[in-house]
Protein backbone atom coordinates (compact mmCIF):
# COMPACT_ATOMS: atom_id res chain seq x y z
CA UNK A 1 0.00 0.00 0.00
CA UNK A 2 1.24 3.52 -0.53
CA UNK A 3 1.12 5.53 2.13
CA UNK A 4 1.78 9.23 1.85
CA UNK A 5 2.45 11.96 4.44
CA UNK A 6 -0.19 13.92 3.23
CA UNK A 7 -1.94 15.49 6.47
CA UNK A 8 -4.54 12.96 7.47
CA UNK A 9 -8.48 14.74 6.24
CA UNK A 10 -10.06 13.63 9.59
CA UNK A 11 -7.01 15.14 11.77
CA UNK A 12 -7.68 18.87 10.01
CA UNK A 13 -10.68 21.15 10.78
CA UNK A 14 -14.13 21.16 8.95
CA UNK A 15 -14.16 22.94 5.89
CA UNK A 16 -16.83 25.03 4.39
CA UNK A 17 -18.20 21.91 2.99
CA UNK A 18 -19.56 20.44 6.00
CA UNK A 19 -23.03 21.41 7.73
CA UNK A 20 -23.36 24.54 9.97
CA UNK A 21 -23.65 22.44 12.78
CA UNK A 22 -20.88 19.97 12.24
CA UNK A 23 -17.79 19.41 14.31
CA UNK A 24 -15.36 17.19 15.16
CA UNK A 25 -14.92 16.34 19.15
CA UNK A 26 -12.27 15.87 21.45
CA UNK A 27 -12.01 12.25 20.05
CA UNK A 28 -11.70 13.63 16.39
CA UNK A 29 -15.06 12.32 15.35
CA UNK A 30 -17.82 13.84 13.17
CA UNK A 31 -20.56 15.11 15.48
CA UNK A 32 -23.93 16.94 14.36
CA UNK A 33 -25.07 19.59 16.73
CA UNK A 34 -23.51 16.94 20.07
CA UNK A 35 -24.31 14.13 18.08
CA UNK A 36 -21.80 11.62 17.27
CA UNK A 37 -21.83 9.93 13.63
CA UNK A 38 -21.48 7.16 15.64
CA UNK A 39 -24.57 7.42 17.99
CA UNK A 40 -26.45 8.10 14.75
CA UNK A 41 -25.57 5.74 13.08
CA UNK A 42 -26.17 3.05 15.98
CA UNK A 43 -29.84 4.46 16.93
CA UNK A 44 -30.92 4.95 13.16
CA UNK A 45 -28.73 2.50 10.74
CA UNK A 46 -26.41 2.74 8.10
CA UNK A 47 -26.44 3.63 5.42
CA UNK A 48 -27.80 7.43 6.76
CA UNK A 49 -28.38 10.46 4.86
CA UNK A 50 -28.20 13.46 8.20
CA UNK A 51 -29.72 16.62 7.31
CA UNK A 52 -29.10 19.83 9.74
CA UNK A 53 -32.39 21.20 9.48
CA UNK A 54 -31.33 23.99 11.24
CA UNK A 55 -28.99 25.00 7.97
CA UNK A 56 -31.88 24.46 6.03
CA UNK A 57 -33.73 27.65 7.76
CA UNK A 58 -30.47 29.73 7.40
CA UNK A 59 -29.43 29.32 3.79
CA UNK A 60 -33.66 29.77 3.21
CA UNK A 61 -33.70 32.81 4.77
CA UNK A 62 -30.26 33.65 3.07
CA UNK A 63 -31.67 33.42 0.18
CA UNK A 64 -34.60 35.25 0.46
CA UNK A 65 -32.95 38.16 1.88
CA UNK A 66 -29.72 38.13 -0.48
CA UNK A 67 -32.41 38.67 -3.15
CA UNK A 68 -34.59 41.30 -1.61
CA UNK A 69 -31.76 42.87 -0.89
CA UNK A 70 -30.23 43.00 -4.10
CA UNK A 71 -33.61 43.86 -5.99
CA UNK A 72 -34.70 46.58 -3.86
CA UNK A 73 -36.12 48.42 -6.84
CA UNK A 74 -38.43 45.31 -7.42
CA UNK A 75 -41.05 42.32 -6.30
CA UNK A 76 -39.20 38.94 -5.31
CA UNK A 77 -40.14 35.97 -5.23
CA UNK A 78 -38.10 32.46 -4.33
CA UNK A 79 -39.67 29.39 -4.55
CA UNK A 80 -37.64 26.38 -3.51
CA UNK A 81 -37.23 23.73 -6.49
CA UNK A 82 -38.62 20.61 -4.75
CA UNK A 83 -36.99 18.17 -7.09
CA UNK A 84 -33.36 18.66 -5.11
CA UNK A 85 -34.55 16.99 -2.13
CA UNK A 86 -38.24 16.34 -0.67
CA UNK A 87 -39.57 15.71 2.63
CA UNK A 88 -43.07 17.58 4.11
CA UNK A 89 -40.59 18.66 7.20
CA UNK A 90 -38.42 20.54 4.79
CA UNK A 91 -41.06 21.73 2.55
CA UNK A 92 -42.79 23.36 6.13
CA UNK A 93 -38.84 24.50 6.62
CA UNK A 94 -38.89 26.72 3.70
CA UNK A 95 -42.25 27.80 3.21
CA UNK A 96 -42.51 29.29 6.86
CA UNK A 97 -39.23 31.18 5.76
CA UNK A 98 -40.99 32.54 2.99
CA UNK A 99 -40.20 30.41 0.23
CA UNK A 100 -42.97 29.20 -2.92
CA UNK A 101 -42.34 25.27 -3.81
CA UNK A 102 -41.92 24.32 -7.19
CA UNK A 103 -42.88 20.62 -7.85
CA UNK A 104 -43.09 19.08 -11.57
CA UNK A 105 -44.88 15.96 -11.35
CA UNK A 106 -48.14 14.40 -9.27
CA UNK A 107 -46.07 13.03 -6.38
CA UNK A 108 -44.56 16.54 -5.71
CA UNK A 109 -47.64 18.14 -5.76
CA UNK A 110 -49.61 15.91 -3.21
CA UNK A 111 -46.58 15.79 -1.05
CA UNK A 112 -46.35 19.52 -0.88
CA UNK A 113 -50.14 19.78 -0.55
CA UNK A 114 -49.53 17.29 1.99
CA UNK A 115 -47.38 19.27 4.08
CA UNK A 116 -49.74 21.97 4.44
CA UNK A 117 -48.46 24.49 1.76
CA UNK A 118 -51.00 26.19 0.21
CA UNK A 119 -51.50 26.27 -3.71
CA UNK A 120 -51.26 29.94 -3.88
CA UNK A 121 -47.33 29.24 -2.89
CA UNK A 122 -47.08 25.76 -5.16
CA UNK A 123 -45.77 25.90 -8.70
CA UNK A 124 -46.08 23.21 -11.44
CA UNK A 125 -43.59 22.55 -13.82
CA UNK A 126 -43.48 19.54 -16.31
CA UNK A 127 -42.82 19.38 -20.12
CA UNK A 128 -45.00 16.75 -20.18
CA UNK A 129 -48.04 17.20 -17.90
CA UNK A 130 -50.97 15.51 -17.72
CA UNK A 131 -54.59 16.09 -17.44
CA UNK A 132 -54.50 15.15 -14.02
CA UNK A 133 -51.79 17.52 -12.61
CA UNK A 134 -53.02 20.41 -14.65
CA UNK A 135 -56.47 20.07 -12.51
CA UNK A 136 -55.00 19.24 -9.57
CA UNK A 137 -52.63 22.42 -10.09
CA UNK A 138 -56.17 24.78 -11.17
CA UNK A 139 -58.80 23.21 -8.25
CA UNK A 140 -55.77 24.76 -5.70
CA UNK A 141 -55.05 27.73 -7.48
CA UNK A 142 -51.83 27.09 -8.06
CA UNK A 143 -49.64 30.65 -8.08
CA UNK A 144 -48.21 29.56 -11.02
CA UNK A 145 -48.35 27.03 -14.23
CA UNK A 146 -45.08 26.91 -15.74
CA UNK A 147 -46.26 26.54 -19.51
CA UNK A 148 -44.06 23.90 -21.63
CA UNK A 149 -45.62 23.22 -24.92
CA UNK A 150 -47.28 24.67 -27.66
CA UNK A 151 -50.21 22.65 -26.82
CA UNK A 152 -51.09 23.65 -23.62
CA UNK A 153 -52.29 27.02 -23.92
CA UNK A 154 -55.80 25.16 -25.18
CA UNK A 155 -55.11 22.27 -22.88
CA UNK A 156 -55.13 24.19 -19.54
CA UNK A 157 -58.01 26.63 -20.55
CA UNK A 158 -60.14 23.57 -21.06
CA UNK A 159 -59.73 22.33 -18.03
CA UNK A 160 -60.14 25.42 -15.95
CA UNK A 161 -62.91 26.29 -18.16
CA UNK A 162 -64.38 23.12 -17.26
CA UNK A 163 -63.78 23.76 -13.22
CA UNK A 164 -65.27 27.54 -14.01
CA UNK A 165 -61.91 28.67 -12.36
CA UNK A 166 -58.65 30.85 -13.61
CA UNK A 167 -54.91 29.47 -14.30
CA UNK A 168 -52.36 30.99 -13.72
CA UNK A 169 -49.71 30.55 -16.30
CA UNK A 170 -46.04 31.75 -17.35
CA UNK A 171 -44.16 30.22 -20.45
CA UNK A 172 -41.02 28.51 -19.71
CA UNK A 173 -38.30 30.21 -22.88
CA UNK A 174 -35.42 29.06 -23.97
CA UNK A 175 -33.35 31.79 -24.32
CA UNK A 176 -30.03 30.41 -26.34
CA UNK A 177 -28.17 30.43 -23.29
CA UNK A 178 -26.48 27.69 -21.50
CA UNK A 179 -24.59 27.66 -18.34
CA UNK A 180 -23.49 24.68 -15.66
CA UNK A 181 -21.61 21.87 -15.07
CA UNK A 182 -22.43 19.25 -17.39
CA UNK A 183 -24.09 18.96 -20.99
CA UNK A 184 -26.85 17.25 -19.59
CA UNK A 185 -28.01 20.19 -17.18
CA UNK A 186 -27.86 22.72 -19.59
CA UNK A 187 -31.42 22.80 -20.14
CA UNK A 188 -31.39 26.45 -21.97
CA UNK A 189 -29.90 25.82 -25.32
CA UNK A 190 -32.82 24.63 -28.24
CA UNK A 191 -32.17 21.10 -29.14
CA UNK A 192 -33.40 19.86 -25.97
CA UNK A 193 -37.13 18.91 -24.57
CA UNK A 194 -37.92 21.64 -22.13
CA UNK A 195 -39.64 25.25 -23.02
CA UNK A 196 -40.28 27.07 -25.99
CA UNK A 197 -37.24 29.12 -28.28
CA UNK A 198 -37.23 32.59 -27.85
CA UNK A 199 -35.32 33.07 -31.65
CA UNK A 200 -36.64 31.62 -34.76
CA UNK A 201 -34.91 28.58 -35.72
CA UNK A 202 -31.55 28.95 -37.32
CA UNK A 203 -31.79 32.75 -36.90
CA UNK A 204 -28.61 34.66 -36.03
CA UNK A 205 -28.62 36.10 -32.67
CA UNK A 206 -26.17 38.73 -33.38
CA UNK A 207 -29.24 41.24 -33.96
CA UNK A 208 -29.48 40.92 -29.94
CA UNK A 209 -26.37 42.23 -29.70
CA UNK A 210 -28.08 45.65 -29.62
CA UNK A 211 -28.84 44.89 -26.13
CA UNK A 212 -25.25 45.18 -25.29
CA UNK A 213 -25.14 48.44 -26.53
CA UNK A 214 -27.98 50.06 -25.22
CA UNK A 215 -27.23 48.74 -21.26
CA UNK A 216 -24.22 50.33 -22.29
CA UNK A 217 -25.47 54.16 -23.13
CA UNK A 218 -27.16 53.33 -19.79
CA UNK A 219 -24.51 52.83 -17.81
CA UNK A 220 -22.91 56.30 -19.27
CA UNK A 221 -22.81 58.92 -16.72
CA UNK A 222 -25.96 60.88 -17.20
CA UNK A 223 -25.24 63.95 -20.02
CA UNK A 224 -25.86 67.82 -19.66
CA UNK A 225 -28.56 68.94 -21.66
CA UNK A 226 -25.23 71.58 -22.94
CA UNK A 227 -23.11 68.06 -24.39
CA UNK A 228 -26.43 66.10 -25.63
CA UNK A 229 -26.52 65.51 -29.20
CA UNK A 230 -29.25 66.98 -31.26
CA UNK A 231 -32.16 64.67 -30.74
CA UNK A 232 -32.51 62.93 -33.82
CA UNK A 233 -35.71 64.18 -36.02
CA UNK A 234 -38.72 62.98 -34.30
CA UNK A 235 -42.54 62.48 -35.44
CA UNK A 236 -45.39 63.91 -34.11
CA UNK A 237 -46.75 60.19 -33.21
CA UNK A 238 -42.59 58.46 -31.83
CA UNK A 239 -43.67 57.73 -28.59
CA UNK A 240 -40.76 58.73 -26.19
CA UNK A 241 -39.50 56.75 -23.37
CA UNK A 242 -36.77 58.79 -20.75
CA UNK A 243 -34.96 58.47 -17.40
CA UNK A 244 -33.23 61.17 -15.96
CA UNK A 245 -32.98 62.44 -19.56
CA UNK A 246 -30.50 59.81 -20.47
CA UNK A 247 -32.18 58.07 -23.43
CA UNK A 248 -35.48 58.24 -25.40
CA UNK A 249 -36.57 55.75 -27.19
CA UNK A 250 -37.70 57.01 -30.42
CA UNK A 251 -38.99 54.03 -32.43
CA UNK A 252 -42.26 54.17 -33.35
CA UNK A 253 -44.71 52.32 -31.02
CA UNK A 254 -47.37 52.34 -33.22
CA UNK A 255 -45.72 50.00 -36.14
CA UNK A 256 -42.55 49.00 -34.06
CA UNK A 257 -41.52 46.79 -36.70
CA UNK A 258 -41.66 49.35 -39.32
CA UNK A 259 -37.75 49.29 -40.10
CA UNK A 260 -38.63 52.17 -43.40
CA UNK A 261 -39.86 54.26 -40.79
CA UNK A 262 -38.11 57.42 -41.05
CA UNK A 263 -36.68 59.20 -38.06
CA UNK A 264 -35.40 57.52 -35.71
CA UNK A 265 -32.11 56.70 -34.67
CA UNK A 266 -29.84 54.22 -35.95
CA UNK A 267 -30.00 52.19 -32.47
CA UNK A 268 -33.33 51.91 -32.15
CA UNK A 269 -33.65 50.65 -35.50
CA UNK A 270 -31.59 47.94 -34.30
CA UNK A 271 -33.46 47.66 -31.61
CA UNK A 272 -36.56 47.58 -34.07
CA UNK A 273 -34.39 44.36 -35.72
CA UNK A 274 -33.62 42.49 -32.55
CA UNK A 275 -37.70 42.61 -31.59
CA UNK A 276 -38.58 41.43 -35.10
CA UNK A 277 -36.39 38.67 -34.74
CA UNK A 278 -38.34 37.74 -31.62
CA UNK A 279 -41.84 38.42 -32.52
CA UNK A 280 -41.27 35.59 -35.26
CA UNK A 281 -39.82 32.96 -32.25
CA UNK A 282 -41.80 30.20 -31.57
CA UNK A 283 -41.82 31.97 -27.59
CA UNK A 284 -43.96 34.84 -28.72
CA UNK A 285 -46.18 32.97 -30.80
CA UNK A 286 -47.51 30.39 -27.57
CA UNK A 287 -47.12 34.27 -25.46
CA UNK A 288 -50.07 35.18 -27.70
CA UNK A 289 -51.95 32.03 -28.02
CA UNK A 290 -52.00 32.28 -24.01
CA UNK A 291 -53.39 35.38 -23.79
CA UNK A 292 -56.34 34.42 -26.00
CA UNK A 293 -57.96 33.32 -22.90
CA UNK A 294 -58.70 35.63 -20.91
CA UNK A 295 -61.15 34.19 -18.58
CA UNK A 296 -59.94 31.17 -17.84
CA UNK A 297 -56.07 31.88 -18.36
CA UNK A 298 -54.05 34.84 -16.51
CA UNK A 299 -50.85 35.46 -18.25
CA UNK A 300 -48.44 36.13 -14.89
CA UNK A 301 -44.88 36.00 -16.93
CA UNK A 302 -42.09 34.24 -18.47
CA UNK A 303 -39.45 31.58 -17.24
CA UNK A 304 -35.94 30.70 -18.18
CA UNK A 305 -33.88 28.17 -16.44
CA UNK A 306 -30.50 27.87 -17.64
CA UNK A 307 -28.50 25.18 -15.95
CA UNK A 308 -27.19 23.95 -13.10
CA UNK A 309 -23.99 24.72 -10.99
CA UNK A 310 -23.40 27.87 -12.16
CA UNK A 311 -20.36 29.98 -10.49
CA UNK A 312 -21.30 33.61 -11.43
CA UNK A 313 -23.92 35.79 -12.75
CA UNK A 314 -22.77 36.18 -16.06
CA UNK A 315 -25.23 33.62 -17.88
CA UNK A 316 -28.13 34.64 -15.78
CA UNK A 317 -27.47 38.63 -17.77
CA UNK A 318 -27.52 37.55 -20.98
CA UNK A 319 -30.54 35.21 -20.21
CA UNK A 320 -32.15 37.56 -18.25
CA UNK A 321 -31.16 40.42 -21.34
CA UNK A 322 -33.30 38.24 -23.60
CA UNK A 323 -36.16 37.69 -21.54
CA UNK A 324 -36.52 41.52 -21.31
CA UNK A 325 -36.48 41.70 -25.12
CA UNK A 326 -39.09 39.37 -25.37
CA UNK A 327 -41.57 41.17 -22.69
CA UNK A 328 -40.60 44.59 -24.62
CA UNK A 329 -41.79 42.88 -27.53
CA UNK A 330 -44.70 41.26 -26.00
CA UNK A 331 -45.42 44.42 -25.06
CA UNK A 332 -45.30 45.89 -28.71
CA UNK A 333 -47.16 43.56 -29.96
CA UNK A 334 -49.81 42.91 -27.77
CA UNK A 335 -49.79 46.07 -25.32
CA UNK A 336 -49.56 43.51 -22.50
CA UNK A 337 -46.51 44.41 -19.70
CA UNK A 338 -45.97 40.69 -18.65
CA UNK A 339 -45.64 40.90 -14.67
CA UNK A 340 -42.94 38.56 -13.98
CA UNK A 341 -39.91 36.88 -14.93
CA UNK A 342 -38.53 34.19 -13.33
CA UNK A 343 -34.78 33.45 -13.91
CA UNK A 344 -34.96 29.93 -12.47
CA UNK A 345 -32.45 27.84 -10.45
CA UNK A 346 -28.90 26.58 -10.54
CA UNK A 347 -26.46 28.42 -8.14
CA UNK A 348 -23.62 26.67 -7.90
CA UNK A 349 -22.20 25.00 -4.20
CA UNK A 350 -18.65 23.70 -3.55
CA UNK A 351 -18.85 19.94 -2.96
CA UNK A 352 -15.02 19.62 -2.43
CA UNK A 353 -12.58 21.69 -0.26
CA UNK A 354 -11.55 24.91 -2.40
CA UNK A 355 -14.28 23.96 -5.72
CA UNK A 356 -15.86 27.13 -6.52
CA UNK A 357 -19.24 28.13 -5.20
CA UNK A 358 -21.80 31.16 -5.98
CA UNK A 359 -21.34 33.89 -3.59
CA UNK A 360 -25.26 34.81 -4.15
CA UNK A 361 -25.16 38.55 -1.99
CA UNK A 362 -22.38 39.42 -4.58
CA UNK A 363 -23.95 37.42 -7.68
CA UNK A 364 -27.52 38.61 -7.28
CA UNK A 365 -26.37 42.30 -6.51
CA UNK A 366 -24.60 42.10 -10.25
CA UNK A 367 -28.02 40.52 -11.55
CA UNK A 368 -29.86 42.96 -10.28
CA UNK A 369 -28.07 45.99 -11.53
CA UNK A 370 -27.63 44.36 -15.25
CA UNK A 371 -31.70 43.77 -14.64
CA UNK A 372 -32.37 47.17 -14.22
CA UNK A 373 -30.07 48.52 -16.52
CA UNK A 374 -31.63 46.84 -19.60
CA UNK A 375 -34.97 47.31 -18.37
CA UNK A 376 -34.28 51.38 -18.30
CA UNK A 377 -32.90 51.06 -21.55
CA UNK A 378 -35.74 49.23 -22.96
CA UNK A 379 -37.93 51.87 -21.42
CA UNK A 380 -40.24 49.27 -19.32
CA UNK A 381 -40.96 48.79 -15.41
CA UNK A 382 -39.39 46.07 -13.81
CA UNK A 383 -41.09 43.24 -13.47
CA UNK A 384 -41.56 40.92 -10.47
CA UNK A 385 -38.07 39.02 -10.41
CA UNK A 386 -38.31 35.29 -9.22
CA UNK A 387 -35.83 32.13 -8.64
CA UNK A 388 -36.10 28.44 -8.26
CA UNK A 389 -32.98 27.61 -5.78
CA UNK A 390 -33.25 24.16 -5.06
CA UNK A 391 -29.48 22.24 -4.59
CA UNK A 392 -28.20 26.05 -2.75
CA UNK A 393 -31.00 25.43 -0.65
CA UNK A 394 -29.88 22.02 0.88
CA UNK A 395 -27.39 20.48 -0.71
CA UNK A 396 -24.66 21.62 1.53
CA UNK A 397 -27.05 20.77 4.65
CA UNK A 398 -26.92 17.10 4.39
CA UNK A 399 -24.23 14.70 5.35
CA UNK A 400 -24.17 10.20 4.10
CA UNK A 401 -22.85 8.19 6.29
CA UNK A 402 -21.49 4.78 5.43
CA UNK A 403 -19.90 2.02 6.99
CA UNK A 404 -16.52 0.77 5.61
CA UNK A 405 -16.85 -2.65 4.49
CA UNK A 406 -13.71 -4.68 2.05
CA UNK A 407 -10.75 -2.55 1.14
CA UNK A 408 -8.79 -3.45 -1.76
CA UNK A 409 -5.34 -2.04 -2.80
CA UNK A 410 -5.15 -2.42 -6.41
CA UNK A 411 -2.21 -1.78 -8.29
CA UNK A 412 -1.99 0.59 -11.50
CA UNK A 413 -0.53 0.27 -14.78
CA UNK A 414 2.52 2.54 -15.23
CA UNK A 415 1.36 5.87 -16.57
CA UNK A 416 -1.93 6.25 -14.52
CA UNK A 417 -2.21 9.34 -12.62
CA UNK A 418 -4.46 10.78 -10.30
CA UNK A 419 -6.87 13.79 -10.73
CA UNK A 420 -3.62 16.51 -10.28
CA UNK A 421 -1.66 14.74 -12.55
CA UNK A 422 0.46 13.45 -10.34
CA UNK A 423 1.91 9.89 -11.10
CA UNK A 424 0.04 6.74 -9.03
CA UNK A 425 0.76 3.27 -8.94
CA UNK A 426 -1.64 2.00 -6.72
CA UNK A 427 -5.02 3.05 -5.70
CA UNK A 428 -6.78 1.90 -2.35
CA UNK A 429 -10.49 0.68 -2.80
CA UNK A 430 -13.13 1.41 -0.27
CA UNK A 431 -16.53 -0.05 -0.16
CA UNK A 432 -18.95 1.44 1.51
CA UNK A 433 -22.79 -0.10 2.10
CA UNK A 434 -24.22 2.08 0.24
CA UNK A 435 -23.51 3.68 -3.48
CA UNK A 436 -24.99 4.57 -6.98
CA UNK A 437 -28.33 3.93 -5.60
CA UNK A 438 -28.31 6.99 -2.45
CA UNK A 439 -26.05 9.39 -4.79
CA UNK A 440 -26.18 8.35 -8.51
CA UNK A 441 -24.61 12.23 -9.56
CA UNK A 442 -20.97 11.05 -9.71
CA UNK A 443 -22.11 8.12 -12.20
CA UNK A 444 -24.70 10.83 -13.92
CA UNK A 445 -22.89 13.37 -14.33
CA UNK A 446 -18.84 12.68 -13.38
CA UNK A 447 -19.61 15.09 -10.12
CA UNK A 448 -16.38 14.93 -7.48
CA UNK A 449 -17.66 14.50 -3.71
CA UNK A 450 -14.92 13.99 -0.69
CA UNK A 451 -15.08 11.59 2.57
CA UNK A 452 -13.55 11.65 6.01
CA UNK A 453 -13.62 9.41 8.60
CA UNK A 454 -16.47 10.33 10.85
CA UNK A 455 -15.64 7.83 14.14
CA UNK A 456 -12.33 8.40 15.28
CA UNK A 457 -9.31 10.44 14.31
CA UNK A 458 -7.06 8.14 11.84
CA UNK A 459 -3.28 7.76 11.52
CA UNK A 460 -1.43 10.59 10.43
CA UNK A 461 -0.29 9.18 7.08
CA UNK A 462 -2.89 8.91 4.51
CA UNK A 463 -3.39 6.65 1.12
CA UNK A 464 -4.96 7.65 -2.07
CA UNK A 465 -8.98 6.28 -2.10
CA UNK A 466 -11.71 5.36 -4.48
CA UNK A 467 -15.08 5.02 -2.30
CA UNK A 468 -17.36 2.81 -4.28
CA UNK A 469 -20.89 1.08 -3.44
CA UNK A 470 -22.38 -2.50 -3.19
CA UNK A 471 -23.86 -2.24 -6.84
CA UNK A 472 -22.75 -4.31 -10.12
CA UNK A 473 -21.50 -1.85 -12.25
CA UNK A 474 -17.83 -0.49 -12.14
CA UNK A 475 -18.74 3.08 -12.21
CA UNK A 476 -20.80 2.60 -9.16
CA UNK A 477 -18.04 5.01 -7.38
CA UNK A 478 -19.21 7.61 -4.31
CA UNK A 479 -15.86 9.60 -4.89
CA UNK A 480 -13.80 9.40 -7.01
CA UNK A 481 -10.60 10.46 -5.02
CA UNK A 482 -9.56 11.55 -1.35
CA UNK A 483 -7.01 10.65 0.82
CA UNK A 484 -7.61 8.31 3.48
CA UNK A 485 -6.08 7.46 6.46
CA UNK A 486 -4.08 4.54 6.31
CA UNK A 487 -5.21 3.10 9.04
CA UNK A 488 -8.99 2.65 7.76
CA UNK A 489 -10.83 -0.71 8.55
CA UNK A 490 -13.73 -2.58 8.19
CA UNK A 491 -16.37 -1.57 10.46
CA UNK A 492 -15.60 2.40 10.66
CA UNK A 493 -17.65 5.40 9.47
CA UNK A 494 -17.82 7.14 6.53
CA UNK A 495 -19.10 10.38 6.18
CA UNK A 496 -19.89 12.16 2.28
CA UNK A 497 -20.73 15.47 2.88
CA UNK A 498 -23.15 17.74 0.35
CA UNK A 499 -25.20 14.85 -0.63
CA UNK A 500 -28.67 16.94 0.49
CA UNK A 501 -29.36 17.90 -3.66
CA UNK A 502 -30.51 15.06 -5.59
CA UNK A 503 -29.27 12.64 -3.23
CA UNK A 504 -32.16 11.03 -2.20
CA UNK A 505 -34.17 12.54 -4.59
CA UNK A 506 -32.51 10.73 -7.00
CA UNK A 507 -32.25 7.10 -5.07
CA UNK A 508 -33.15 4.47 -7.05
CA UNK A 509 -33.85 0.66 -5.87
CA UNK A 510 -30.85 -1.05 -7.63
CA UNK A 511 -30.04 -3.98 -7.13
CA UNK A 512 -33.42 -3.85 -4.64
CA UNK A 513 -31.11 -1.65 -2.48
CA UNK A 514 -33.11 -0.12 0.03
CA UNK A 515 -33.62 3.65 0.31
CA UNK A 516 -31.28 4.76 3.38
CA UNK A 517 -33.22 7.33 6.48
CA UNK A 518 -32.93 10.29 6.16
CA UNK A 519 -32.49 12.13 9.85
CA UNK A 520 -33.04 15.78 10.52
CA UNK A 521 -30.65 16.73 13.24
CA UNK A 522 -30.91 20.60 14.76
CA UNK A 523 -30.36 22.25 17.55
CA UNK A 524 -33.40 20.58 19.19
CA UNK A 525 -32.05 17.13 18.37
CA UNK A 526 -32.17 13.86 16.01
CA UNK A 527 -35.36 12.33 14.22
CA UNK A 528 -36.49 10.74 11.28
CA UNK A 529 -37.47 12.77 8.40
CA UNK A 530 -37.65 10.21 6.36
CA UNK A 531 -38.12 6.59 7.06
CA UNK A 532 -35.79 3.79 6.08
CA UNK A 533 -37.00 1.34 3.52
CA UNK A 534 -37.64 -2.08 4.19
CA UNK A 535 -37.01 -5.56 2.41
CA UNK A 536 -41.17 -6.03 2.80
CA UNK A 537 -41.41 -2.53 1.15
CA UNK A 538 -39.89 -4.29 -1.89
CA UNK A 539 -41.49 -7.72 -1.12
CA UNK A 540 -44.85 -5.40 -1.21
CA UNK A 541 -44.95 -4.22 -4.84
CA UNK A 542 -43.80 -7.67 -6.01
CA UNK A 543 -47.63 -9.07 -6.41
CA UNK A 544 -46.01 -12.46 -6.87
C1 LIG B 1 -37.00 24.51 -13.88
C2 LIG B 1 -36.00 24.28 -12.82
N1 LIG B 1 -35.94 25.15 -11.80
C3 LIG B 1 -35.06 25.00 -10.79
C4 LIG B 1 -34.18 23.93 -10.78
C5 LIG B 1 -33.24 23.79 -9.63
O1 LIG B 1 -31.93 23.82 -10.01
P1 LIG B 1 -30.78 23.84 -8.89
O2 LIG B 1 -31.10 22.76 -7.93
O3 LIG B 1 -29.54 23.61 -9.64
O4 LIG B 1 -30.86 25.19 -8.24
C6 LIG B 1 -34.20 22.99 -11.82
C7 LIG B 1 -33.26 21.85 -11.83
O5 LIG B 1 -33.20 21.04 -12.67
C8 LIG B 1 -35.15 23.17 -12.87
O6 LIG B 1 -35.22 22.31 -13.88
Amino acid sequence: MNETSTPNAANTPLSQVWPAGCSIDSTGALTFHGRSAQSLLDEFGSPLYVMDTDDVDARAHHFIHAAATAFSNATTHVSFAAKAFMSKEVLRLVTNAGMLVDTCTLGEMRIALAAGVPGRRLVLHGNNKSDEEIELAIREGFAKIVVDAPDEPARIAAIAHRLGKTARVMLRVTTGIHAGGHEYISTAHEDQKFGMALLPAGADPSALNVLDELIAQESKPSQTSAEAPEPAARRQDTHTVGHNGQRDLQYDMRSPYDLDASGISKQDAALAEAMDLVARGPALAVLKELYRYPGDLELVGIHSHIGSQIHDANAFIEAAKRMMLLRKTFYATDAYTLPEVDLGGGYSVAYTEGEESMDIDVELQRLATAVTAINRALGIPMPVISFEPGRWIVAPTCVTLYRVGAIKHVGLPDGTTAKDGSPISERTYVSVDGGMSDNIRPALYDADYTARLANRAGAAGTMLSRVVGIHCESGDILVHECQLPSDLKRGDILAVPVTGAYGRAMASNYNQATFPAVVAVSSSGAHVMLRRQTIDDLLGYDLG
